[in-house]
């Protein structure tokens, strides 16, 4: 089936060998963040973020994000996915300076279109700050954000340590990016109750939440959601493999959905966890008994959600159509 991700981070993606590679080239030596197999290796979510935030460091140019790019997009149109949205770094590319962070947005933006021609799969950036670096390192990708709003960079959001400050730490660079008409997302009940949830939605103004599951504590949280029409995107594998979750079957996805939450369905960062989204497919239809009109269901929730421009949106919504 062809399928809508809005939740993809472009250097969680990186295939392990391109990063491999690219440290090669550069003389970096990574052996400590790769298995015997040449997997990503690390055990739980600190582990993990330490681990992404190495595989990063081979990534110095705007050229290395064009290649980058173009790998992430090959993996990812193989499982059918027509439409992606990728969280991107400023703090990655360039470090937070607007003129550095161009010429990297450039790049992508030029991968992107490539992809679009040469494998159908259409690609929006989502600017994030990382929430451990801090609300000042935060301003400063909110800014990056503001300033380049347009045809690839469609919203904002934030990733990184969930249980750092609270979100209200985070308003000042929220309402910049909203300001910029920058709709808006942040990683949120993935590590923190449901109170992270709420204040989440109440400090920060998203309609989007990253994760969310955690609010399904919550039965006046989740009538919240559902009145607000917040979208989550969920990632039950990676939920799985760093252990938000215990296994498949006690994912509250279904729960979620149940209650009428508006749910989908994306990999988060795909090789850490051994994922793809046909692997995400098979188990849902697996755990849950879902089958084509429940994924029919999440691509429409997942295409209304996206934050492209409605003249994409009916672009893809084509894609989507059974064939006949
Ligand atoms: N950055 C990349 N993946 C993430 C996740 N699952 N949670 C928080 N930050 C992340
Ligand atoms: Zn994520």
């Amino acid at each position: 089936m062809p399928k809508v991700e809005l939740h993809l981070h472009l250097e969680g993606a990186a295939p392990p060998k391109f990063i491999a590679g690219l440290a090669r080239e550069k003389n970096i030596d990574l052996s400590k963040i790769f298995d015997r197999d040449g997997n990503y290796a690390y055990q739980g979510f600190a582990a993990f973020l330490q681990t992404y935030e190495a595989a990063c460091t081979p990534l110095t140019s705007p050229e290395d994000f064009y290649r980058l790019t173009l790998a992430v997009l090959e993996e990812t149109a193989k499982h059918g996915v027509v439409y992606a949205e990728t969280f991107v770094s400023p703090d990655f590319c360039g470090g937070g300076d607007v003129g550095a962070w161009r010429e990297y947005l450039d790049a992508m933006s030029r991968a992107a279109s490539e992809a679009e021609r040469d494998m159908g799969i259409t690609l929006k950036g989502i600017v994030t700050a990382i929430r451990h670096f801090g609300p000042e390192q935060a301003k400063t990708a909110a800014k990056c954000a503001a300033e380049t709003n347009g045809d690839f960079i469609v919203g904002f959001g934030m990733a990184g340590a969930e249980m750092e400050g609270r979100p209200k730490d985070f308003a000042y660079s929220f309402d910049m990016a909203r300001e910029a008409g920058l709709p808006l997302t942040c990683h949120a009940g993935e590590w923190g109750g449901p109170d992270m949830v709420a204040d989440t939605i109440r400090d920060l103004g998203v309609n989007r939440i990253g994760h969310g599951i955690n609010a399904v504590a919550d039965q006046n949280l989740l009538a919240e959601i559902v009145e607000k029409g917040i979208v989550l995107e969920v990632c039950p594998g990676s939920n799985v493999v760093l252990g938000a979750v215990s296994d498949w079957a006690s994912h509250p996805i279904q729960k979620l959905r149940d209650a009428g939450v508006a749910v989908t369905v994306s990999t988060d960062d795909p090789p850490f966890f051994h994922t793809t989204m046909t692997y995400e497919y098979e188990m849902l239809a697996k755990t849950f008994g879902w089958d084509e009109s429940d994924f029919a269901e999440i691509h429409q929730t997942a295409l209304a959600a996206a934050y492209c421009n409605d003249a994409t949106r009916a672009k893809i919504a084509k894609k989507l159509e059974p064939a006949k």
